[in-house]
């Protein structure tokens, strides 16, 4: 594998598609065992999530649905506040098993958030699954149940993730040249 430049940074290889896909099959077979004879609903955040999600849902022999939502930033009341908002919540999760689904956990403020709002809607429970975990960057209490591969805290693509907006197509996670 080569480098590779997008916009005006380099980025150089550093977790492999075989890793990578040991990780997605590991976490599946763990929410198989952990889920089995109970109906979940997997709750995908976007975008970066999209490719862990589909991989996944290969090895997955739960009952569940798969749904997707999105934190939609928008100006807040106050003057140069940002507030975020989950979109995309059209099902009821009252009293049903929720996993969310993550490309990567770095400092948790999203997972917060998005904790906060489902939680808000009565789930039965709420767990998270995430691709990649950075547990140096971490902090937060809420436990990070399923990770697929945990990494230092390097900026890294590939795989979903992206640097604004380019490189989730690659098919191995990269690492940023310094
Ligand atoms: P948080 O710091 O856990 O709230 O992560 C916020 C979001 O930043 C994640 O959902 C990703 O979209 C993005 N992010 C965090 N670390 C990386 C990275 O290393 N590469 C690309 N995106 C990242
Ligand atoms: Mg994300």
């Amino acid at each position: 594998m080569a480098e590779v430049k997008l916009h005006d940074r380099v980025f150089e290889p550093f977790i492999s598609s075989e890793t990578i896909s040991n990780g997605i099959k590991d976490v599946a077979h763990k929410l198989n065992e952990d889920f089995k004879g109970e109906p979940v609903l997997f709750v995908g955040v976007l975008n970066g999530a999209f490719r862990f999600i589909s991989d996944l849902m290969k090895d997955i022999e739960l009952e569940c649905e798969v749904s997707f939502v999105k934190l939609a930033s928008y100006s807040g009341t106050e003057s140069q506040e940002i507030v975020s908002k989950l979109i995309g919540l059209n099902e009821s999760l009252d009293g049903k098993n929720v996993i969310i689904v993550e490309d990567i956990v770095d400092t948790g403020n999203t997972l917060v958030k998005i904790m906060a709002e489902l939680e808000s809607h009565k789930p039965k429970s709420v767990k998270i699954a995430t691709l990649l975990y950075k547990p140096d960057a971490y902090k937060k209490e809420i436990p990070i149940d399923y990770v697929g591969v945990k990494i230092p805290n390097d900026f890294i693509v590939g795989f979903g993730l992206d640097y604004d907006g380019l490189g989730r197509n690659l098919n191995e996670i990269y690492k940023i040249v310094d």
